[in-house]
């Protein structure tokens, strides 16, 4: 039997590691470590420093390549099929490596639970044991970095991504917005008025980056910014919280 954990890593600081997460990482027998493409090969590179800083003895690594997901009109089909592909991967360094069983480590960016596929990826494969191990994920590290409350007193939360948010605009009834995975801008295509903004880039790594205010008075700054970043770093991660008024 397999025992394949799902390890929630933060998102950049060594520091925000729980002692859970690193307990599972060294009691794992293997650990499956992606191999990106270059322009975000420092995000693998960060993962091996993690290793180095909390592991306390070796630890077998299967490094794999990342498939590259298909582009086209079939976002759903693609992920799925992307997936799949991910899943091959691990079963084959699952079966190539512990034979006999064992334990396994995946080190999962953030929290497993937030836009992430691994937990899909897992289900794919057969005749695993899969737990969990929470991490701190860039929604919690934007609110702290802002000192601000995730919900208004009393208020739900809506958290969505750039490409749902550009299509189908502010989601009814929505009081607060959290938005991941935008490729840049996707609250242009909102009525500002009202709306106040905490946009945070490269969460809990050196490089944070952080604008907050009125989205009339700050939207134009947080793109520029954007902008900059991304071709100073060749890469961006950026999160942002939207609010009807400013309460905090
Ligand atoms: C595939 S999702 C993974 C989210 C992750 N599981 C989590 O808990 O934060 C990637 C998105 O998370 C956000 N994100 C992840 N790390 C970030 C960071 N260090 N700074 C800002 N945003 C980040 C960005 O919106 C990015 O596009």
């Amino acid at each position: 039997m397999i025992t394949l954990s799902l390890v929630g890593i933060a998102t950049g600081n060594p520091d925000h590691l729980t002692g859970q997460a690193v307990a599972a990482l060294n009691a794992a027998d293997l650990i499956l470590l992606p191999r990106k493409g270059a322009a975000k090969s420092d995000l693998a590179d960060l993962r091996r420093r993690i290793l180095d800083r909390v592991l306390t003895k070796p630890v077998r690594i299967a490094d794999y390549d990342v498939p590259e997901r298909a582009a086209g009109a079939d976002y759903l089909g693609a992920v799925a099929d992307w997936h799949d592909a991910i899943a091959r991967l691990w079963e084959a360094a699952l079966t190539r490596h512990l034979p006999q069983g064992g334990r396994a480590a995946v080190m999962v960016w953030g929290d497993p639970s937030l836009y992430d596929s691994s937990l899909r990826i897992a289900a794919r494969i057969g005749g695993l044991a899969v737990e969990v191990v929470p991490g701190l994920s860039s929604l919690q590290l934007l609110t702290a970095a802002h000192g601000i409350a995730l919900n208004a007193l009393g208020a739900p939360v809506v958290i969505t991504t750039g490409r749902r948010l550009r299509s189908q605009g502010w989601p009814p009834g929505a009081d607060t917005v959290a938005v991941f995975l935008d490729a840049g801008g996707a609250f242009t295509a909102l009525d500002p008025a009202g709306l106040s903004i905490w946009w945070g880039a490269y969460l809990g790594l050196p490089e944070e980056a952080l604008v907050a205010g009125p989205l009339t008075d700050v939207g134009a700054a947080i793109l520029a910014a954007r902008a900059r970043l991304r071709a100073e770093h060749g890469w961006i991660m950026d999160i942002y919280l939207m609010r009807r008024g400013d309460d905090r």
